[in-house]
């Protein structure tokens, strides 16, 4: 190592410790926005330390240089109006568009390591390292795994579990001919076995994700999240880059407690997402529809009587509230609530809304007191001595079916919201949430459905509230 690289690699030092201050600082929602930055500067520390490298030790050619430049601009460019114009509810599928995006640049590093200009010009292929065949099988696999996730989260693909006969015997062999001919090109540098591998992980990442059902989603986002990264820190092996092995090395570890965190969270096991489709129950049990069916609506008047008269109410945010932008709302209505001595707090699934931490940020936002929100496992006890759960825009995560075998939410936690002495639903109509599965506790006899957007409807409930109370 010479003294100038030597430097560049304490710069890089510099960088790593960004990256982890960074994500420190993401631990909480007050101080997350500053991790961001703070790890943000890392990345364009690191990125302008390596074009200092380049520039050092003279072998980009002019061409390259001009792709390198173009390329920098371009996906710079792309990545800060995606960013910048990405509405908050389709946050997920930019997630699973940066991840494909990531696996894919990773897994090209790989491939351009072992077939390079010199391979074209002397016949000879690189050297197959471990680093060079995960590289390739992991980046493939989130490059068309991701871009199915992102499909399915932004409806372009159906989001139900899409399955066939077969289908796991089919996942199976992919992943034995991709590891079997990856292993293969250990003893003997093959550019067919290199494309018989980049194929099967391709077909594999869609076939893992195809028979994803809905509500299981944020399990797969988050795995793919974790290959990004190992991906990422692979290619940092493969070019020796410190940065790249690094900041690979943390999205691929963090995404790692993610993805566990997600599948405990949903009770689901990780090796049945990777051999496919563990969100694959029988179809789903129309329950909202026939006619012995009742549901009870209401309207503001009386929900607000409901709400002013009792001594424990408990909030169920889900996605329909950061839809309608109705965290300000339910701030003002539980203020007011409080204000009459009624006591507040705020239920958390960890999958309601479309991404993890979801209700906390959106909360937050509201300065809704930190220690109102609660975790799913300690407030489900509280809610069976409430008198009013009030559940906006949440759907799948209080879906009683969930407690019952055989339909594709099985087995997941859910809150207990029937546990309540009485609901109010807050939302449109009878619609669905994300897993496409009708809510059973609509037709509960304790449930009052209130059919409303919801920022409309904590308007309305505030006012009638305060008419009520006469304040
Ligand atoms: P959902 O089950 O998706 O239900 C949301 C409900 O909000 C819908 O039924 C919809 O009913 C209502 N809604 C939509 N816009 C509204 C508005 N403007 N005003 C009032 N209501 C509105 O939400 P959830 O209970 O939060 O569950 C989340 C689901 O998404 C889970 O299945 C989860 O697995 C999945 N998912 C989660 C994540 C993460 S990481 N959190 C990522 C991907 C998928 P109407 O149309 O009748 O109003």
């Amino acid at each position: 190592m010479t003294g100038f690289t030597g430097y560049i690699q304490l710069v890089y030092v510099l960088t790593a410790a960004l990256f982890v201050v960074g994500l420190h600082l993401m631990n909480s929602p007050a101080t997350a926005r500053r991790g961001n930055q703070v790890a943000m500067t890392g990345m364009v520390i690191a990125g302008i330390a390596t074009f200092v490298l380049l520039i050092h030790d003279g072998t980009v050619t002019t061409t390259g240089w001009i792709v390198l430049i173009i390329g920098t601009l371009i996906g710079s460019a792309i990545g800060l109006w995606a960013a910048q114009s990405v509405k908050m509810t389709a946050m997920p599928q930019l997630v699973s568009a940066f991840n494909s995006v990531g696996g894919g640049a990773a897994a090209l590093v790989a491939i351009f390591g072992y077939y390079d200009a010199e391979s074209r010009a002397t016949g000879v292929l690189g050297t197959t390292t471990v680093f060079t065949v995960l590289d390739v099988l992991i980046g493939s696999v989130t490059f068309s795994g991701s871009i199915i996730a992102a499909g399915k989260l932004q409806g372009f693909i159906p989001g139900q579990p899409i399955t066939f006969k077969g289908g796991r015997l089919l996942n199976t062999a992919l992943a034995v001919v991709a590891v079997g001919t990856a292993a293969f090109m250990f003893s003997t540098a093959s550019l067919p076995a290199l494309l018989i591998v980049v194929l099967a992980s391709l077909a594999f990442g869609v076939m893992m994700v195809l028979p994803i059902g809905g509500a299981d989603m944020p399990v797969v986002i988050s795995l793919l999240n974790a290959f990004t990264g190992t991906a990422v820190a692979m290619a940092g092996f493969v070019i020796q880059n410190w940065a790249l092995i690094v900041a690979g090395a943390l999205v691929g570890a963090s995404g790692s407690i993610l993805t566990k965190l997600m599948a405990d969270a949903m009770n689901r096991s990780l090796a049945n997402i990777i051999v496919g489709g563990f969100g694959t129950g029988d179809s789903a049990v129309a329950v909202t529809a026939g006619p012995d069916v009742q549901v009870r609506s209401i309207a503001a008047d009386d929900a607000a009587i409901q709400l002013a008269y009792a001594s424990k109410v408990i909030v169920v945010p889900g996605y329909g509230l950061a839809a309608a932008q109705a965290q300000h709302g339910v701030a003002e209505l539980a203020k007011i609530l409080e204000d009459r001595g009624v006591e507040v707090s705020y239920a958390i699934h960890p999958v309601a809304g479309r991404m993890p931490g979801h209700m906390n940020v959106l909360l937050a936002e509201a300065n809704v007191p930190y220690p109102q929100l609660r975790e799913m496992d300690e407030i489900n006890p509280e809610f069976a001595r409430t008198d009013v759960a009030l559940v906006i825009g949440a759907n799948d995560v209080t879906n009683p079916i969930a407690r019952r075998p055989g339909n594709a939410m099985s087995g997941m936690p859910i809150l207990d919201v029937d546990q309540a002495k009485s609901i109010i639903v807050v939302k449109r109509s009878m619609g669905h949430g994300y897993a496409g599965i009708d809510n059973e506790l609509y037709i509960d006899p304790k449930t009052s459905m209130y059919f409303a957007d919801a920022k409309r409807a904590m308007a309305d409930l505030a006012a009638a509230v305060k008419t009520l109370v006469g304040s």
